[in-house]
């Protein structure tokens, strides 16, 4: 591996990077998420999050939000040594080989890589030992765990699941960041799990929370929104707090194993309640955010008519910034678990 030129030296007065460098830093591995999302990464874990316990990361990809999550962490100066951060993907069943040396290219033309051991690296579809060698020339991997763990993303895999055992003692998980549960099962497994074990007052990380796909993301926050307080986002990058403990079966009460079990008015409710709290806080994506995970959720149940009456409700023009969205949606309002496409000409 070249030297890692671009591994930003902190600034020599205060040890800590200055704007330039976090922006280069944390722009430098290939991310599906915004700078504007790493940055709010990197400032929450290095201002606010209070130095304790696991942090949890499902879904780093090359780690974009990794980096940004784990080099926040140690300019923590509150970080406790026992301290230390859990990431778990599959690492693999994600993107091709060819589509991932693409990706890569950019680090072979800033020297990160030689275009030999990035052919290397890229030559099956599995990315473990990719991430492992854009991570591990860096200060911040002392503080990581990387588990190579599939979520169950159907129902009937959760009972059996074993995906986060190697946290089953854990009682003070200090953050949780969410990028990999792409399916109901998934976040139910997960949710069900990671929450009990969480400290009060720790963040709760959803990146999917903003992205039109992912209605499971806001339904879940919207069943547990007695426990879940909304602090910010960046982008489709939300973050919320635990304010109040919740248990496995509390959660399970709240949240069933499958959206048809929701039933309909579920969604509708969530829908009035989410769109109502992101206009006061004038949050327009979030706004838009809360109909499309409706439609999201009706193409899902099997009810498209009633997902485009919604569609067609929805003025565009108010939603400028966010149009790529309403876009998104009108191709395909969401996928199947797996990744199967929901298209409007399916049957209903
Ligand atoms: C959108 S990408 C994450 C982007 C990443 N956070 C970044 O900074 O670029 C989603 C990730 O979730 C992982 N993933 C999807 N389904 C998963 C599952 N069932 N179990 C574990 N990981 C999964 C994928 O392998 C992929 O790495």
């Amino acid at each position: 591996m070249n030297t890692p030129a671009m591994a930003s030296p902190p600034s020599v007065s205060t040890g800590l990077p200055t704007a330039t460098e976090l922006n280069r830093f944390l722009s430098q591995i290939p991310s599906e998420t915004s700078l504007a999302e790493r940055v709010l990464l990197y400032e929450l874990f290095k201002n606010s999050w209070d130095g304790e316990g696991k942090v949890v990361e499902i879904g780093p990809f090359l780690g974009g939000t990794t980096r940004a999550i784990a080099w926040g962490m140690q300019h923590n100066t509150n970080r406790q040594a026992v301290a230390a951060f859990y990431t778990f993907d599959r690492f693999s069943d994600y993107h091709t080989p060819e589509t991932l040396r693409k990706m890569l290219e950019p680090m072979v033309q800033s020297k990160v890589f030689k275009a030999e051991e990035a052919d290397s690296l890229c030559a099956t579809g599995s990315f473990l030992a990719l991430f492992k060698a854009i991570h591990e020339p860096h200060e911040y991997y002392q503080l990581m765990e990387i588990h190579d763990s599939p979520m169950p993303d159907l129902t009937d895999e959760v009972a059996s699941s074993k995906a986060l055992d190697c946290l089953a003692e854990t009682k003070d998980l200090g953050a949780v960041f969410i990028d990999g549960c792409k399916s109901w099962a998934s976040t139910y497994y997960a949710m069900k799990f990671l929450l009990p074990r969480t400290r009060l007052h720790a963040p709760v990380i959803f990146q999917d929370f903003g992205w039109y796909t992912c209605f499971w993301i806001s339904s879940f926050v919207y069943a547990l929104r007695d426990v879940l307080t909304y602090e910010k986002h960046a982008d489709s990058t939300y973050v919320f707090r635990l304010t109040k403990a919740v248990s496995e079966a509390g959660i399970a009460k709240r949240f069933k194993p499958t959206p048809e079990a929701m039933g309909g008015v579920f969604f509708q409710q969530a829908d009035d309640y989410l769109f109502t709290q992101c206009q006061a806080r004038n949050d327009s994506r979030g706004a838009l955010i809360a109909r499309l995970h409706h439609i999201a959720a009706l193409a899902t149940t099997h009810r498209l008519d009633a997902a485009a009456k919604i569609l067609k409700s929805i003025n565009p023009y108010e939603y400028q910034a966010h149009v790529n969205l309403i876009q998104g949606c009108l191709k395909s309002p969401t996928y199947r678990p797996g990744g199967e496409p929901i298209l409007w000409t399916d049957k209903n």
